[in-house]
């Protein structure tokens, strides 16, 4: 369904290249739900952005291929894009405060895409619209497509939001953070209708930095630091036998709080500054495993095992630590 190859997005800053997604490859197969995790700044929500044709200036795509549905949608030109965003390719954007219109009804802003990309009448627009409301579990929804958006709590026009992603019934649906501003009953709720739709042949990417949402519900999964792809497997693989040492950091924060550890095991340091990258791997200098090749020799993604792809010289092919 998509394809991403070699993509790289950066913003031309007066300090310098940021190089916010640096080579991302990844695939979402149709019907499946695959993943990004990784911490703040990592490049999560560029990647997104990137596909969604959404970068603004001074950040461009540099180079790479978007292919959906095999075809480049790169190359596109703005006019065709808007014609696949909304329809062909929705997002669920990260910051839902700033996505809805605040002096138009929730109800008008979901109907829109449906009457903008479907032609449909409004009568059956509205129609879609509460059911829509309904899947999404929003109560009372023939009265909430009334409200405006400062009526609604913030779990309630989360859920607008992913209404509005998912009422033209997109096969791919970009979703970045959509739970993290929601309490757990209301997540699970949502994830679990992300299941069911992706059931119904919609192919769900989706961001976040909990690997608990990412174990539940994705298929494959993709770890993202300072950005660039560190490793890639199916989900059981990735979980049963992490190998980057970013990853079993990543994992490890989360088995000490579940054990009642009272010091979270997190891993030392922080993302470093996307202008001054080492030459080697990103994640050297917060590294418990850092050999001497490592802050000026960049690994590549070597396969493991097949489908599982690891960026560590631990794994190099020639020289087996
Ligand atoms: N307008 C901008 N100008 C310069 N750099 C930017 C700009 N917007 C984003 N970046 C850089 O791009 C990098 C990736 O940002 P991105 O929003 O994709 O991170 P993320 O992984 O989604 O993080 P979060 O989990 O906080 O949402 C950031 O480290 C930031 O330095
Ligand atoms: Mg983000």
């Amino acid at each position: 369904m998509l394809q991403v190859n070699h993509l790289c997005t950066s913003f031309f800053t007066d300090k310098g290249e940021v190089r916010a997604v640096d080579d991302v490859s990844l695939e979402v197969p149709a019907g499946k739900i695959v993943g990004i995790v990784g911490e703040s700044g990592c490049g999560k929500s560029m990647t997104a952005r990137s596909v969604m044709g959404l970068v603004r200036a001074p950040g461009k795509i540099k180079s790479g291929e978007i292919l959906l549905d095999g075809r480049d949608i790169v190359r596109l030109s703005e006019h065709e894009r808007c014609a696949i965003r909304g329809s062909e390719i929705s997002m669920i954007f990260q910051e839902p405060m700033t996505s809805l219109n605040p002096v138009v009804r929730v109800g008008h802003q979901v109907e829109e895409a449906l009457l903008l990309h479907e032609h449909v009448k409004k009568q059956e627009a509205e129609a879609r619209a509460v059911e829509i409301f309904e899947a999404v579990g929003i109560p009372d929804a023939k009265k909430r497509l009334r409200s405006y958006p400062h009526q609604l709590s913030g779990g309630l026009r989360q859920r607008v939001l992913i209404a509005m992603a998912m009422i033209c019934r997109p096969k791919l649906l970009i979703a970045d953070e959509p739970t993290t501003a929601l309490d757990v009953t209301v997540e699970a709720q949502i994830l679990r209708l992300m299941k069911k739709l992706c059931g119904s042949g919609t192919s769900i990417l989706l961001i976040s930095h909990n690997l608990g949402v990412i174990a539940q519900v994705c298929d494959y999964v993709y770890v993202m630091y300072a950005g660039r792809i560190v490793e890639q497997a199916d989900t059981f693989t990735l979980f049963d036998n992490p190998c980057h040492p970013y990853t079993k950091g990543l994992l490890d924060s989360v088995s000490s709080l579940r054990s009642g550890a009272q010091v979270l095991d997190t891993i030392p340091g922080v993302v470093p500054n996307l202008l001054h990258l080492p030459a080697g791997c990103s994640f050297s200098m917060r590294c418990g495993c850092c050999m001497e090749k490592c802050a000026d020799l960049l690994p590549e993604l070597h396969e493991t095992e097949p489908g599982h792809r690891v960026r560590c010289h631990l794994f190099d092919k020639e020289e087996p630590a």
